[in-house]
């Protein structure tokens, strides 16, 4: 059995990004590498936990044995795993981009190009968080992210209260060397009654900065 802060908990995380069906050959994506996410479950089984991860197409390979890795494509795919699987977490992060729009039909046959425009039309996707933020219960906790471009603070706020999350990480895309595909990543932690500032650093010790504090949380 596992020693560390984190033996006997069950953690789930979402990760990467979600890619949303426009015909058997095309999707609607994102830039997400999932390097944040595969680093927290890393640091998480290290430490002890069961790792649950729900993970969206990406080329990285889960290495700790206590991380049970579940592929999903679509947004609703992950809901329907993260749904699944927090009944019995004690904690989720949700590290993964989800796509906020996916296709409303997705055709059965590779769509021909033609002379016309080609117009895409959206339907929002299923809030995983906000879904997970509901069902908590008084035991779990709940992580989330924000990556923002403007009104930082106030938006990550809104998030937190919205989704119902314990604390929320914030990284901004105005930090060179931060946020998608990078190695490195500059993160704020807020909560409800302060924010903490964290200097440039790996993915693998930004993991360290948050799981640090969500066991915290956690005893
Ligand atoms: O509202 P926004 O998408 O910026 O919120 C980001 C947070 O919400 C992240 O933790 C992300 O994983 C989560 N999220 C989600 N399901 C969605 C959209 C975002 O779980 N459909």
């Amino acid at each position: 059995s596992a020693g560390g802060d984190l033996a006997g908990k069950k953690v789930l995380i979402t990760a990467g990004p979600t890619y949303e069906k426009i015909d058997p050959v095309r999707f609607v994506g994102n830039y997400s590498s999932g390097k944040m996410g595969f680093a927290l479950a890393e640091e998480c089984a290290a430490r002890g936990a069961e790792v649950t991860l729900v993970t969206g197409p990406v080329q990285l390979q889960a290495v700790h044995s206590r991380i049970h890795r579940i592929n999903v494509e679509s947004a609703a795919e992950m809901a329907e795993q993260a749904e699944m699987n927090f009944k019995q977490a004690d904690a989720a992060i949700l590290c993964a981009a989800v796509a906020d729009f996916t296709p409303e039909t997705t055709a059965d046959h590779k769509i021909k190009r033609e002379k016309d425009d080609l117009v895409l039309k959206l339907k929002p996707t299923k809030d995983i968080a906000a879904t997970l933020g509901r069902m908590k219960t008084s035991g779990q906790k709940l992580v989330g992210f924000a990556l923002e471009t403007d009104n930082e603070q106030e938006n990550a706020q809104g998030k937190l209260e919205r989704k119902n999350f314990d604390f929320i990480v914030l990284n901004s895309l105005n930090d060179s060397g931060a946020g998608f595909r990078c190695d490195t990543n500059k993160i704020s932690i807020i909560d409800r009654q302060q924010r903490i500032d964290y200097p440039l650093k790996s993915k693998t010790e930004v993991a360290k900065d948050i799981i640090d504090r969500l066991a915290e949380e956690m005893k």
